[in-house]
């Protein structure tokens, strides 16, 4: 006998290949229609859906190019905003549950502490604005909805941080690297399994609904985290030498768009209300920097 039939979005996405990797594991019968076959900014995309009946739907799919968005606002809202509220209202009408991913890009003020799910939103810059009223339209669509916050994703499929540094580091003595921005990085490998043990509550618990957080375990800089990478890499035989890390302001680095300079999220409603425990970065860098090649 099947288990539910998922529906995936982004499921050729950094975290939604992981996604598709563990969801069949966990009893889910996947549809994962790429973006060429469903395009959920698209015209037909509603009916598209609906004609799927899906039981669950998983929306990891974003415009995630944050700098670009400053330049493309409509390009963002279509994508993290608009398309989201019409998953959900498709969730809504289908009576099942969304798991929407979403980030720490939507808490911009500092606070002193970890961030919680019930505090006030503050978005800064397009991509952060255009997730947050995702997350507005998501919540307001009156289906059963789980908004997952994460924040600094890193794995094997796609660009992240872990492989940039890698690769910088096989050529340079010296890595400028952000050191006053704070955050926990997450392997999007323990986020896909989070999300499917939170979607196997979800499904046959009507009961599950809300916003939660889901991080790594540790906080650091960037410039902590490069410093952690080149020395692993170096350790699994993947670095000759150690570049030096030389520590930059984020106004030094100069970005087109603003970031969190507190990204750290407070992951304790996920781990008491679902049993879940937050995983450690070092435990799964070694399969994402090996993942980056030569
Ligand atoms: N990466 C991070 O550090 C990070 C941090 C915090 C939160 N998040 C959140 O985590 C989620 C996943 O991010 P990610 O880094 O895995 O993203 P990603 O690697 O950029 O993947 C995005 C996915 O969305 C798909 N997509 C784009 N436009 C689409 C459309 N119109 N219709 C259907 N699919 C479309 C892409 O397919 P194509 O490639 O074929 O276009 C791809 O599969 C996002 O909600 C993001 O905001 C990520």
């Amino acid at each position: 006998m099947s288990g539910p039939r998922v529906l995936l979005v982004g499921g050729t996405g950094l975290l939604g290949r992981e996604l598709a990797g563990c969801l069949p594991g966990l009893g889910a019968e996947l549809l994962a229609p790429s973006h060429q076959e469903l395009d959920i900014t698209g015209a037909g995309a509603r009916e598209a859906i609906l004609a799927l009946r899906p039981e669950a739907v998983v929306n990891a799919a974003a415009y995630t190019a944050v700098d670009q968005a400053e330049s493309d606002r409509e390009a963002a809202f279509a994508l993290n905003a608009t398309a989201p509220g019409l998953l959900a209202q498709c969730a809504a009408e289908l009576g099942v549950p969304l798991v929407h991913v979403s980030t720490d890009y939507v808490l911009g003020m500092p606070t002193g502490s970890p961030h919680v799910e019930d505090e006030e939103p503050h978005a800064v810059g397009v991509y952060a604005e255009s997730k947050l009223e995702g997350e507005r339209l998501v919540a307001a669509s009156g289906c059963q909805y789980l908004i997952v916050r994460t924040a600094w994703v890193f794995g094997r499929y796609g660009k992240c941080f872990p492989k940039s540094i890698l690769r910088a580091a096989r050529s340079r003595p010296v890595l400028r690297v952000v050191s006053d921005q704070v955050g926990c990085p997450t392997p999007a490998r323990a986020l896909a399994q989070g999300i499917g043990a939170m979607l196997a509550r979800a499904i046959p618990d009507r009961g599950a609904c809300g916003i939660y957080h889901f991080a790594g375990r540790d906080a650091m800089s960037w410039a902590d985290f490069a410093e952690l990478i080149t020395r692993q890499a170096k350790g699994f035989g993947l670095l000759r030498t150690v570049p030096r890390v030389e520590r930059i302001s984020s106004q030094e680095f100069a970005a087109a768009a603003p970031r969190p300079a507190d990204s750290r999220l407070s992951c304790l409603k996920a781990e008491r209300d679902f049993g879940l425990s937050m995983p450690h970065a070092t435990d799964f860098l070694r399969e994402t920097l090996e993942a980056a090649g030569e």
